[in-house]
């Protein structure tokens, strides 16, 4: 079942009857759980906030990656958020780790195979836009696909119509009800002084970027800029399945050479630490409207 790019149809098949056989969920809404919103921490993060969770690890799925990251879980969570049934990566796949872009996505067509319309792409990102802080939460209105312009993509190689067409559209990438939604809803829990929208892009890392890197990708429109994300929407967009993107900004982008700081990845996990019940209450919010919208 395997092509020269990506696994066929059939193999995906298989992966989604399998969970199907594995759990007696259904879910519409799947959720990535990125840095701070549950792929590291136990206790009060949002894919531990999941009741009746059934727990898959990805050692246990077949044809499914198996995460390196040190802190990852590496699993999938089925359950319900706010009684809506939900599929919850709980560790995501990254390009630095080695995998290439199709295999990172991977799960996401395996989601749309299992009966989600619905993903919820969240990660951590440095905030590039100046007047963002630290802790900011970043509504993604729209993304720039930089390793695409070299010619990565997730979607490079045979296409499969069954999935989507060969040139998928990507100018409605972010569904605009769901930013509409984000936005009543940061309002409604006093959280809009820190909620923002903006652009988002994807790096290949794992190094942070340069000062020259950064302050080009200012220059161009970029509002945060991450290691994740950008191909899963793009996956998800090809089938068909509407997208709601969240960043959490963990750090400030040093855009000048006489600045002392340093991104580092504990400052990352630091912040995400630090918003985990925002964060969970206004995902879980989320999930509650997105499913009655
Ligand atoms: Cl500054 N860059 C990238 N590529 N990813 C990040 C980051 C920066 N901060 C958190 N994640």
């Amino acid at each position: 079942g395997k092509s020269s790019k990506g696994y066929s149809y059939e193999t995906l098949v298989e992966t989604a009857n399998f969970l199907l056989s594995r759990t007696s969920v259904r879910p519409r809404i799947g959720v990535i759980c990125g840095s701070g919103m549950g792929s590291y921490w136990k206790e009060g993060s949002l894919a531990e906030n999941i009741t009746d969770p059934e727990c898959i690890p990805y050692e246990e799925i077949p044809n499914f990656p198996v995460s390196t990251v040190e802190g990852h879980h590496g699993r999938l969570v089925f359950g319900k958020l706010e009684g809506v049934p939900v599929v919850a990566m709980q560790g995501r796949f990254h390009y630095y780790e080695g995998y290439p872009l199709w295999k990172c996505c991977l799960p996401v067509r395996v989601m749309k195979l299992i009966g989600v319309q619905t993903l919820i792409a969240t990660n951590a990102a440095g905030g590039l836009n100046p007047n963002y802080k630290v802790g900011d939460l970043m509504i993604v209105r729209d993304h720039i696909n930089m390793m695409g312009f070299a010619g990565n993509n997730p979607l490079h190689g045979p296409n499969d119509e069954r999935f989507g067409p060969r040139f998928p559209p990507m100018n409605k990438a972010y569904n605009l009800e769901y930013r509409k939604i984000a936005k009543e809803v940061a309002k409604e829990q006093g959280i809009d002084n820190i909620v923002r929208e903006g652009v988002y892009t994807c790096l290949g890392g794992p190094n942070f970027e340069t000062v020259a890197e950064l302050n080009m990708l200012k220059m161009v429109g970029v509002d945060a800029v991450g290691m994740s994300t950008v191909h899963e929407v793009i996956i998800a967009r090809h089938c068909d399945m509407k997208v709601f993107g969240l960043s959490l900004i963990t750090n400030e982008c040093v855009t000048s050479y006489d600045h002392d700081s340093e991104a580092n990845h504990e400052e990352v996990l630091d912040v995400g630490r630090m918003r985990q019940d925002t964060l969970r209450q206004y995902v879980s919010r989320l999930v509650q409207r997105f499913a009655s919208s």
